[in-house]
């Protein structure tokens, strides 16, 4: 490789006088091409069911949208409630002749989680900045760009709020948690509860599970739970954060994976449920 300008620390970054130092021929640009058409398609799903505001309870109630009030007594007594709506929040907030969708209080923060990963951050600065778009790669334009102040300026330094994010994602690891148990809660045609497995409580289950892999494998958990120590075997306070920081980066070194299987798994919950409760597939009955 050739080497880097001279003086770089008083000019800024210094620029790569050559466009790559790849020499195998790699695609490199696959990973970002994929990143970019996963986090639109998802975005662009997610903000459309949030607009739709409808089915996204099952069983569902009435053909089409429902008020508020009559949604919160769908959402009550439904075995099945999409993440994307979950925990319902029933306020009727209308901004002219738009009610805004419940879902809109809700996505915020499994919504500022992401964003502030530190996972996703590195896939999206890549994807959709080019900043570089991969490991030894010149920044497209790079002269242009040496404004960039990382994330030490607005706005980019708000992604140093991820550690508060990661508290709500926790809370969220419960609502969540709980839904799934409600997944097993079936409504006879006598009106009485009973318990059940369908596919839905399966596909309910596996989404918890991919979301908890992924929040507590987050890097600011584990740096909770293990960072700031000197000393891993002075203490038994000492040696259980030892193991439990093990643990954790168990499911730290394969952030990246839960980071996809879980928004993968978000969709896959909500599609079920919208179909379930369009009464467009039948959901099955294990148990
Ligand atoms: Fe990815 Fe915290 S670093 S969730």
């Amino acid at each position: 490789m050739s080497s880097y300008t001279a003086g770089s620390r008083e000019a800024g970054r210094a620029p790569l006088p050559i466009d790559t130092a790849r020499t195998n021929g790699e695609n490199w640009w696959l990973q970002p091409l994929l990143t970019v058409i996963l986090l639109t398609a998802f975005g662009i799903y997610a903000t459309y069911r949030a607009f739709e505001n409808t089915y996204f309870c099952y069983p569902w109630v009435a053909a089409g949208a429902m008020s508020i009030s009559d949604a919160h007594r769908a959402v009550e007594s439904a075995t099945y409630l999409s993440p994307l709506f979950s925990p319902f929040i029933p306020i009727s907030l209308s901004l002219g002749s738009y009610v805004v969708s419940p879902a809109f209080y809700i996505l915020i923060f499994p919504g500022a989680f992401r964003i502030t990963c530190y996972y996703y951050r590195k896939a999206y600065y890549r994807a959709f900045f080019w900043d570089p778009p991969a490991c030894a790669l010149a920044e497209p334009r790079a002269e242009s760009r040496m404004k960039y102040t990382g994330e030490r300026a607005f706005p980019f330094i708000l992604q140093n709020l991820h550690r508060y994010a990661f508290y709500a994602a926790v809370v969220f690891i419960f609502i969540l948690s709980y839904d799934a148990i409600r997944s097993f809660i079936f409504t006879g045609q006598d009106g009485r509860s009973h318990f059940g497995i369908h596919l839905g409580s399966l596909i309910f289950v596996l989404n918890v599970v991919l979301l908890a892999c992924y929040t507590f494998g987050c890097h600011s958990w584990r740096h909770l739970i293990g960072g700031g120590i000197d000393c891993y075997s002075c203490s038994a306070l000492s040696r259980t954060r030892y193991g439990l920081w093990q643990k954790v980066s168990f499911l730290n070194e394969r952030h990246a994976l839960f980071a996809w299987s879980s928004l993968f798994s978000v969709a896959l919950v909500d599609v079920y449920v919208n179909l379930v409760a369009r009464g467009l597939i039948t959901d099955l009955s294990i148990i």
